[in-house]
């Protein structure tokens, strides 16, 4: 039995983390052979003295519309005022890195080969197609730091990593990697492993401060971005942009409730414009926005449950937040195309369809049929094959909660992307809740399981085999399930079919990593290493005998850093960043991959 402050450590702490962050919209429950946690921990709730909007789990904000426009000095000074102090860097200058990067000797084998290939020698008869991208992703708030330099605004996971039991470790990313004045030696150093591409996302805050779009432009924004578009093209490293990867601007949640107002609309498509004009030409693959579905969802949970828009709740926040930011989405990508903007654009979906838990039984088959159209059909159907929401949520959920569409809206938003991208971390198992389905959805909102109503099972039906290694225990939702690899892939190809897909996420968080001290110890990332070899293994595979149209494929991440609710602590980087001295180590992980890639690309 979970003991109340647990359960509410728990809720907390998966609310706020990635890929699977729990929420209506974002994941059904996940059952594991072993539910029970033992943890012991507990977190301190805090009373708010301010006039600011408190809620059970501590945290405060300001009521939204309470701080009214002011684009001043002191009006930016107002908005840090809701974060809190900050960190300052050590450093405030771009560091020129030491050039050229040398490469360390190659790890020894990691196994025999009678038990399994160097990356190499891994399905040595096939290749990559020509023009295949081989990348690593970061994401602005995640590893940039220098959170208030340079003329950036708040946003809200600067505000939200303050707030009492959000974040697992209790750590900020105030300064995290710094790259904000590291990029030329990140990228450097991952020219020196063969990477041919970056795809990191801009902070809207750092172009807009204020974020809207009657609000000025922050030069100094504008040129980082430029000088480090440049540097990559330098190195040869393409670079790969996403306008939005989770981090609103504070200021746009205290005018109007961030994402939860239709007033989002404008000012995205302005921000969406703003930046398109300054780096036309250098960047030529967009994408609007990083997995919506896991931002609506966290939008709906602890400590975001607090700033919404007016007459909207929990329960409904994540819907008016998928249908507002499917129409800054739509917006954005009918001005790319009316600025004739050099190059291709499209959004990050995330997740997987399932394989139903139990063969035979028509509720697993149907749960499976739910999962796909909440976890990627929500975006994905009306995005590339209808223009409009999945029938299975129009059934399930009233307009109060998903306000429909126009015909009009419709058409805006059909065609809407140019290629499919998908972060495929993992595949499993599906089934009905245990409730059974036609129960679920005659309880309706009072069932736990509701609206989704389907269950993520993480071992098989008959003698509960896990559907792969799990990751570190940051990453719960995490296994390694790369032999369902390609059953997905086609999944995703036969419901959303395009010419061109990029797998635009995948990676491992190493268990215990973070515990481990030596840095021999924590370069050898044998897990993530196998994670990484087998699933691209697969990617061949599916490529060459699935005939599966992938171009690119994007490794989360270039460098360990801050895994939002979880903190510092989760470390998915195939390069360790030391948090002292913010030095970089390649990974075993890290020369897999370029030895892979040097042998598979042409
Ligand atoms: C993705 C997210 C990334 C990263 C990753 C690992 O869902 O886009 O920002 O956190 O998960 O959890």
């Amino acid at each position: 039995m979970f003991t109340q402050i647990a359960c509410l450590l728990l809720y907390v702490q998966v609310s706020l983390g990635a890929a699977t962050s729990g929420s209506l919209l974002s994941s059904p429950t996940t059952v594991s052979p072993s539910t029970h946690s033992s943890s012991t921990a507990s977190i301190t709730i805090s009373v708010p003295t301010s006039t600011a909007t408190p809620n059970p789990g501590g945290a405060s904000f300001p009521p939204v519309g309470s701080i009214t426009r002011n684009f001043s000095p002191t009006g930016l000074d107002q908005l840090w005022n809701v974060v809190g102090p900050v960190e300052s860097p050590p450093f405030t200058t771009t560091v020129e890195p030491q050039t050229p990067v040398i490469l360390p000797s190659p790890p020894p084998t990691l196994y025999p080969s009678f038990y399994a290939n160097r990356p190499k020698d891994i399905l040595s008869d096939y290749k990559y197609p020509k023009g295949f991208i081989f990348g690593l992703d970061t994401a602005a708030y995640q590893v940039e730091g220098a959170t208030k330099e340079e003329g950036k605004g708040p946003s809200m996971w600067d505000w939200a990593s303050r707030q009492p039991g959000a974040i697992a470790d209790n750590s900020t990313a105030d300064i995290a990697d710094l790259q904000y004045y590291l990029y030329k030696e990140d990228v450097a150093r991952v020219a020196a492993l063969g990477v041919k591409a970056h795809s990191f996302s801009i902070s809207w805050a750092r172009i807009l401060p204020f974020g809207t779009a009657d609000s000025p432009v922050n030069q100094q924004g504008i040129d980082h971005y430029a000088d480090l578009i440049q540097y990559h093209l330098k190195s040869g490293v393409e670079p790969i942009a996403t306008l939005f990867h989770w981090d609103t601007p504070l200021a746009l949640q205290a005018y109007y409730g961030g994402f939860t107002s239709g007033q989002i609309v404008d000012d995205f498509v302005h921000y969406a414009k703003t930046v398109f004009a300054a780096y036309n030409g250098t960047v030529k693959t967009w994408f609007t926005f990083n997995e919506p579905r896991v931002f609506c969802g966290q939008v709906a949970s602890y400590p975001f449950n607090i700033t919404y828009a007016p007459g909207v709740n929990t329960s409904t926040a994540p819907y008016q937040c998928s249908y507002n930011l499917i129409h800054a989405h739509a917006g954005a990508v009918k001005a790319f195309r009316e600025m004739n903007i050099v190059g291709e654009i499209a959004f990050k979906s995330d997740d997987f369809v399932g394989t139903p838990w139990r063969k035979n039984t028509t509720d697993d088959a149907a749960a499976v049929e739910r999962h796909g159209a909440f976890q990627i059909g929500v975006f994905a159907d009306p995005i590339y094959t209808t223009g409009d929401w999945p029938t299975i949520l129009k059934d399930t959920l009233p307009p109060e909660y998903l306000p429909r569409f126009t015909e009009e809206e419709k058409r805006e938003i059909l065609g809407s992307a140019d290629f499919f991208a998908i972060d495929a971390y993992r595949s499993q198992y599906i089934s009905a809740p245990d409730e059974g389905l036609d129960a679920c959805l005659s309880n309706g909102p009072s069932d736990p399981e509701w609206p989704q109503c389907n269950t993520i099972r993480e071992f098989d039906s008959n003698a509960m085999w896990a559907v792969g290694a799990s990751a570190d225990v940051g990453a719960p939702w995490l296994q390694d399930t790369s032999r369902f690899f390609r059953d997905a892939m086609k999944e995703i190809h036969r419901r959303w079919p395009t010419q061109k897909i990029y797998v635009t996420e995948f990676g491992f968080a190493q268990p215990f990593e973070n515990e481990r001290t030596e840095l021999y110890r924590i370069k050898e990332d044998t897990d993530r290493t196998n994670y990484l070899m087998s699933y691209l293994g697969e990617m061949l595979l599916s490529i060459h005998e699935d005939h599966i149209p992938i171009m690119g494929a994007f490794i989360w991440s270039m460098v360990d850093n801050a895994e939002w609710g979880q903190g510092l602590s989760t470390r998915f980087g195939v390069q360790y960043v030391n948090y002292t001295t913010l030095e970089r180590t390649y990974k075993r992980s890290a020369l897999a991959l370029s030895e892979f890639f040097e042998a598979h690309l042409q």
